[in-house]
């Protein structure tokens, strides 16, 4: 690989919801110390624009538990390369930092529901849907478009809601995505292939009552099939690891809140770059770097190699955060 064009930036494992998928019940959380500063996500940042780096999604856990986030979003958009600063969020506390994210120059966000059921949000997250409506409005209020959606559909929890999510799409102006449930780390419960629900099926119960959905282009949706539904301009995504992989080409990689580079969602490698950013000289980092691209493009061959198969991951959703 000669080139990073997209870095996924995880600022805290911290969350302030408990999904019952994602996050396990006995999570113990990174000590203070561990966890990279501003300063130092800004530094491999900066690095990284010398090989292509244009696009920073910041994730978590839940970015906006994070002090001060709109720190972060403005120190990244202040690197003259860095053109495209994203941030996928719960939206629990969006309300409270739309404005403020806007003015820090963020970009784009993504929002993470998987039910739009009051009590079956509850009982996925512990958390309340109302918080989130609310977040999304002031988000809308405060120019923020595209707003994504991004949903993980679940056989036998919300497999039922697809078609409420697309109405929701209309209605609300927002985009869209289908999530397939990938075997990561261990929430309160064990992955097994029949919560999977593969989203063709989706596509197709939409497609009865919308008609075809022609096929479409949304930025930064590197993963995700998107379609539109033509009567209404409602962009609809679908992201099918399970069902249809998308390793081809990927030049994805990820930032963890302690400092690794992790390669790959399907497996634990990880390459630490902390003791570099914070002891190390420049050139160490550019080496850092240089090494990161090669080992990347070895994994994606290993991974095609392995048809495309989920090693065990221990690292759960909430410390990668997608
Ligand atoms: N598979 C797919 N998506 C997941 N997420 C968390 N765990 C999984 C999983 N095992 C999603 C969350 C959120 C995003 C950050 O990652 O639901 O949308």
């Amino acid at each position: 690989m000669d080139n990073i064009s997209y870095l996924r930036v995880s600022v805290t494992d911290k969350c302030n919801l408990k999904c019952y998928y994602c996050r396990p019940d006995n999570l113990e959380f990174i000590d203070k110390e561990e966890i990279l500063s501003y300063e130092e996500i800004t530094k491999l940042v900066k690095a990284m624009t010398k090989y292509g780096l244009q696009k920073v999604r910041i994730t978590g856990g839940e970015p906006l538990v994070r002090p001060e986030i709109e720190k972060l979003v403005k120190m990244l958009k202040d690197i003259p390369e860095i053109n495209d600063v994203a941030m996928t969020t719960n939206a629990i506390t969006l309300a409270k930092h739309a404005k403020s994210l806007r003015e820090a120059g963020l970009d784009r966000l993504n929002i993470s529901i998987d039910s739009l059921k009051p009590d079956l949000f509850y009982q996925i997250t512990k958390g309340h849907l109302s918080d989130v409506i609310e977040g999304i409005k002031e988000a809308k209020k405060y120019g923020f478009d595209p707003i994504k959606i991004n949903a993980v559909i679940i056989n036998g929890v919300n497999e039922n809601e697809a078609l409420d999510f697309v109405k929701f799409g209309i209605d609300y102006g927002l985009e869209v995505r289908f999530i397939e449930m990938m075997p990561l780390g261990q929430g309160q419960i064990s992955w097994d292939l029949n919560m999977v629900k593969p989203l063709d099926k989706v596509k197709e119960n939409i497609e009865k009552v919308y008609g075809k959905l022609v096929p479409s282009e949304s930025i930064g949706s590197g993963a995700a099939r998107v379609y539109e539904i033509p009567e209404f301009k409602t962009k609809i995504g679908f992201i099918t690891p399970i069902s249809n992989p998308f390793c081809d080409g990927c030049s994805k990689l990820r930032l963890t809140a302690e400092g690794s580079i992790k390669l790959c969602l399907r497996t634990d490698e990880e390459i630490p770059v902390k003791d570099i950013l914070r002891y190390g000289s420049e050139e160490e980092l550019d080496n850092f770097i240089k090494m990161v691209l090669v080992e990347k493009e070895r994994s994606n061959a290993n991974i095609q190699e392995s048809n495309y198969q989920f090693s065990e991951c221990r690292r759960v959703m909430t410390s990668i955060g997608g």
